[in-house]
């Protein structure tokens, strides 16, 4: 089993300990780039395994233990991971794949990073788990969290999306709504430093991303993609992108496999963002992505913040990524088509990379044959309401009246029945 030997910076690769995983890299906060940290190990990752005998079992992430900070003996787990790989070439965007990660147990990506983040904690000795979310991090936290037996904390924002907060409620999280976002990583920053709470997200600004444990476990997206496609990678990964755990984390798996000769290539990552500020800071050449302001309120809240992260940058720039930036209009239409033509329906924060494929497409920065796999973060079912006033109301029936039923498939519906 490999053992992590130290969090290192993604910017500087100073070394810190194990238990420094509730900071971020005071060097280079202090020159102004404020990075994250990711875990480093005393060995190559895998080196004893084949990979065409890897272990069938279990289930879960958890076969690809040895990638992982600790053993699959002492994993808090739900069984998240080993989620699907469809075709959808059926959405006219040329060659693409939908990784489904609605498909995990809280219905989110984010059981992967609860899942690695907990688990660790568990391990430290942690005995309070803290969040600052808005959404699917909060959920997964509360879920990991109970399955470990741990108390947990999640500060919200009020006017959170309401299934999120209440599977966070369910899992018997600890849960307050606070009226100004910024409160959220001030009460966690006190939690923290009071009491030691340990955090699984985010909560001092300039953002930095999330506890670099549970960012382990978004290798295993990489992982799981790889060998989905026989070895043979995509030429592009396009993903929703917030605080870039997701796409460092999937980065770093990668990387791991084109170490060992499994793969010969990393994939270009692409962010689909709704802020702008990857795409300024790519544009630009700056070390830190931009505050940058939307002129509408967004309708993908998972993914709202105004500033990116320096990790998000670096995976962007070490793949010759690309970064878009996604408007609402764009979410309601590839939330309807991806819905419709593939049957896999996204929270809309999930549909942002269908649109930025198009446009890349467009563009000819993903040329017109390259394979390209989406992550598919959440479902839809995490934020309905959204959904309904897109579609507005179905139509009624005062009774049984068959004949009125035929009229209105045509009326509203636009389907002839007797055609
Ligand atoms: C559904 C969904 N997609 C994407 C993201 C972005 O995640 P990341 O911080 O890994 O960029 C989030 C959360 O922040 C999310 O909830
Ligand atoms: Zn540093």
């Amino acid at each position: 089993m490999p053992r992590p030997a130290a969090l290192a910076c993604i910017s500087c690769g100073a070394d810190y300990p194990l238990t420094h995983y509730a900071d971020d890299c005071p060097a280079c906060r202090g020159a102004g780039v404020p990075s994250n940290l990711t875990v480093r190990y005393a060995e190559t990752l895998g080196a004893a395994l084949r990979r065409d005998a890897l272990p069938a079992g279990p289930n879960s992430l958890w076969r690809f233990a040895d990638f992982l900070p600790l053993p699959a003996s002492d994993a808090i787990t739900l069984g998240e991971g080993a989620t699907p790989l469809h075709d959808v070439a059926a959405l006219g965007l040329g060659p693409v794949w939908v990784k489904d990660e609605s498909r995990n147990p809280t219905w989110s990506f984010k059981d992967r990073l609860a899942c690695l983040a907990v688990s660790m904690a568990r391990a430290l000795g942690a005995t309070v788990i803290a969040s600052s979310s808005s959404g699917n991090a909060g959920a997964a936290t509360a879920a990991y969290a109970a399955r470990a037996g741990l108390p947990c904390v999640v500060f919200t924002t009020r006017g959170a999306v309401g299934p999120m907060v209440t599977q966070m409620r369910a899992y018997g999280a600890m849960v307050f709504e606070c009226a100004d976002r910024a409160d959220r990583w001030t009460l966690v920053s006190a939690g923290v430093k009071r009491f030691g709470w340990y955090p699984t997200t985010t909560y001092f600004g300039p953002a930095v991303g999330s506890n670099p444990y549970g960012i382990e476990g978004y290798k295993t997206i990489a992982y799981e993609i790889a060998e989905q496609c026989g070895w043979a990678v995509p030429d592009w990964c396009v993903l929703p992108v917030c605080y870039g755990d997701a796409l460092y984390g999937m980065w770093k798996g990668f990387e791991e496999l084109r170490a060992l000769g499994w793969i010969d290539r990393v994939p270009r990552l692409a962010a689909a963002e709704v802020s702008g500020s990857l795409a300024a800071a790519l544009a630009t050449g700056a070390a830190m992505p931009p505050v940058s302001k939307r002129n509408e309120p967004t309708i993908a809240g998972s993914i709202g913040a105004d500033q990116g992260t320096v990790q998000g940058l670096d995976a962007l720039r070490r793949t010759d990524g690309a970064a878009v930036t996604i408007d609402n209009a764009e979410m309601e239409h590839w939330q309807a088509r991806l819905a419709r033509a593939t049957g896999l329906y996204a929270e809309p924060a999930s549909v942002a990379p269908f649109a930025a494929i198009a446009r890349l497409r467009a563009a000819g920065t993903i040329a017109a044959g390259a394979r390209v796999v989406v992550l598919l973060t959440a479902g839809g079912l995490k934020d309905p309401a959204t959904t309904d006033r897109t579609l507005g109301a179905a139509p009624g029936l005062a009774d049984g009246d068959f004949d009125a039923a035929c009229r209105a498939l045509k009326t509203h519906y636009g389907f002839d029945p007797h055609a």
